[in-house]
């Protein structure tokens, strides 16, 4: 009853409905109990079993998914204890069912990269209380300027409190709008000018807020592409995307795979096999998203790439996404080329397919504010992105208060310069740490971290390799870094290293323990 009904809502997908069940086989006990309660309840789901998936695979689809890649599957022959939403396999009544999404896999938290932070929130390192426990180096966060917020605000109290009136209390309580405050765009609007040292123009009125970079990237997912399409994005890449371009959003990503013989960098060559992996498994793909400066690298993207980019974006009529969110955190004189001055460049051809994704969570070291943005020269994407950022605005209290600071011309100089200057000197101190343990790194000239070549002590040259050598640096050394295959990486054995969220005393401990790690593993 249920494959009729579903049969008849679409009927594009009839090949694909041939289950045991419906070809009167053996009936497989978990198919028929799944039956049994999509049945029992509302719809939710068609049960289908091809070629592939008749050795007991089967795949809950719903009907916002184009193509069966694009879904959650679920192991019905091999139960999983270790699984929480595998209420069978641990023996319980199945629970209450939640959506396809909510069970779906595809949130990407099940990476090393963020196992890695249960390990430090479990043991957290403690120079006086807990010495022996584990440095968090899996955390690109800024806190080098930190004093320089603070400063601001001891000497700009009314930046951050109501005034003498009860009048600006209630502007801010009432303030609903979901275009922000013009205050506040225009003063994120000249910052984004001013980390690219004026060589691009930002419109206000072009700045659509969201609650960081994490909603920006989601938000214009779901505005770009529909569930089943692809993304094409150049590894290694940051694991969060797994979760903001495509849990939700139903997005396949397609690695773009670059490697160490040009330092990572894009190449056409790769960007036309991406493409073609795509097409071969029938997704339409709807853009590109690089990071520039890139994160895992730190190292930005040239200006020559970033022209083929835009070329390639333009022969295949797609889209062009790029997260800039590490803009203001270049420290080494190399410059960094923003998308924006190539669309200037081009004198705006082109430039509907352009998208810029910012946020203050790393420039400015404010990742709990949450505030980030879209910039789109596309006016139909920053309408929606406009009405679509209701789910996730940001509060107008931060905003009057950033509004504040980053207007202040003299205090935006000052924070820019020093900070580069700060995340400069920290980068040398590691670099230059590593280098006398023997260890070699990217040359990276941006960014929270650096990207750390620890292939010559793989035992074996592959991802499980890799992984027995982060397990012990986690657990062992207790140094918590993420491993190049949690970006991605094509290639076993880097892993990303980040210098900007500790003190200068916790980081020579950091050193100090990885040192004497390489010495033990080389003598051995
Ligand atoms: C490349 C990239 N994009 C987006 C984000 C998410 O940033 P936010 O804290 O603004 O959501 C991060 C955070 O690490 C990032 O590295």
């Amino acid at each position: 009853m249920l494959i009729e009904q579903a049969q008849k809502d679409h009927p594009s997908q009839k090949k694909t409905w041939i289950s045991r069940i419906d070809k009167g086989k053996e009936p497989i006990t978990e198919f028929e109990t799944a039956l049994a309660r999509s049945a029992s309840g509302r719809q939710r789901g068609i049960l289908i079993g091809n070629d592939q998936n008749l050795n007991g695979t089967a795949s809950l689809t719903s009907p916002f998914g184009r193509e069966p890649q694009c879904r959650s599957r679920y192991r019905w022959d091999k139960p999983n204890p270790d699984d929480r939403y595998d209420d069978m396999a641990r023996g319980m009544r199945p629970s209450v069912p939640l959506s396809e999404v909510a069970v779906s896999k595809t949130h990407g938290e099940d990476s090393p990269y963020f196992a890695g932070w249960k390990a430090y929130d479990e043991d957290p390192y403690d120079a006086v209380n807990n010495p022996s426990g584990v440095i968090q180096m899996g955390l690109a966060e800024n806190q080098v300027s930190f004093d320089l917020l603070e400063e601001y605000l001891e000497e700009h109290p009314e930046a951050s409190s109501w005034g003498s009136g009860i009048s600006s209390f209630r502007e801010n309580a009432l303030f609903q709008d979901y275009h922000g405050l013009k205050t506040f765009r225009k003063a994120m609007a000249s910052f984004m000018e001013k980390i690219r040292g004026g060589r691009a123009k930002f419109d206000p009125d072009r700045i659509v807020l969201t609650a960081g970079a994490t909603a920006a990237n989601e938000l214009l997912t779901f505005i770009l592409a529909d569930p089943g399409d692809a993304l094409l994005v150049p590894t290694p890449y940051y694991p969060g995307f797994d979760r903001d371009l495509r849990w939700r959003t139903g997005v396949n990503i397609i690695p773009i795979h670059c490697d160490s013989s040009n330092g990572f960098q894009i190449t056409i060559e790769a960007l036309e096999a991406a493409y073609s992996e795509a097409e071969a498994a029938k997704m339409r793909v709807q853009g590109i998203l690089i990071t520039n400066p890139s994160n895992p690298l730190g190292t930005v993207v040239t200006r020559r790439v970033l022209e083929q980019l835009l070329d390639f974006a333009t022969r295949k009529n797609i889209h062009l996404i790029s997260d800039e969110i590490y803009s203001g955190s270049i420290f080494s004189s190399t410059e960094f080329v923003s998308i924006a001055e190539i669309v200037e460049a081009r004198r705006h051809e082109e430039s509907e397919r352009v998208h810029i994704v910012y946020s203050l969570s790393k420039d400015l070291g404010l990742p709990g504010f949450r505030v980030g943005t879209i910039y789109s020269y596309n006016d139909r994407v920053v309408t929606t992105a406009r009405r679509m950022s209701s789910f996730s605005l940001v509060s107008s209290q931060t905003q009057k208060m950033l509004a504040s600071m980053l207007s202040d011309v003299e205090f935006t100089e000052r924070y820019i310069r020093t900070n580069r200057e700060r995340l400069r000197k920290r980068y040398e101190f590691i670099i230059k740490g590593l280098k006398n343990a023997g260890i070699e790194c990217l040359d990276g000239n941006a960014g929270l971290f650096c990207w750390m070549n620890l292939r010559p002590l793989l035992e074996e040259d592959t991802r499980e390799g890799e992984l027995k050598l982060w397990d012990l640096i986690v657990h062992e050394v207790k140094l918590n870094i993420s491993p190049g295959s949690s970006c991605h990486c094509s290639e076993a054995g880097w892993f990303r290293v980040c210098f900007a969220n500790m003190n200068l005393q916790t980081l020579e401990v950091a050193l100090k323990r990885i040192k004497e790690f390489v010495d033990k593993r080389r003598e051995e």
